[in-house]
């Protein structure tokens, strides 16, 4: 099939950024700590970049041809992040850590979506995946800066 890994990829991205919204949001509602009055419209900012990419990368796949996850449950299954239980007893510092491990997956999902549409030859899936990777590593970096660390993106 044509772009056949192309697709699959997409979907997992569909999967994986649905998913990090639940996370991201959970995280917006469960903050506890000083610095709330910045981080939790912070987040509000992530939430609706995390909205427009999902629904860029699904609609790519329904231009070729493809069927994205639509259900909670086919995300749930077919994610590659972990979900927690929200709870109140973490600092901020701790739920930017974990942002940002979800956030790298992304980016490696999504550096795997650029060589395999490579590949495939789907240079406007690539050049699609390439921009939402900018953004997403631009979030990593910030994350980062504020833990006080370096963006650690180079591979
Ligand atoms: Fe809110």
């Amino acid at each position: 099939m044509v772009y056949s890994k192309t697709k699959d990829i997409l979907n997992q991205i569909v999967a994986d950024l649905y998913t990090m919204r639940v996370i991201v949001h959970q995280t917006h509602w469960y903050m506890r700590d000083h610095g709330f009055l910045f981080y939790h419209p912070l987040l509000d900012d992530f939430i609706d970049d995390i909205d427009d990419q999902v629904d860029e990368v699904a609609e790519r796949l329904v231009t070729l041809d493809g069927a994205p996850y639509s259900t909670l449950q086919a995300f749930h299954e077919n994610t590659q992040l972990e979900e927690t239980k929200g709870t109140f007893d973490h600092t901020i510092e701790e739920q930017l850590a974990r942002l940002l491990e979800n956030y790298k997956k992304i980016a490696d999902t999504l550096e795997k979506g650029i060589q395999i549409s490579d590949e495939e030859n789907d240079l406007v899936s690539q050049d699609m995946l390439i921009a939402i990777k900018g953004d997403v590593d631009k979030r990593i970096w910030m994350i980062q800066g504020d833990l006080g660390k370096a963006p650690g993106l180079e591979h």
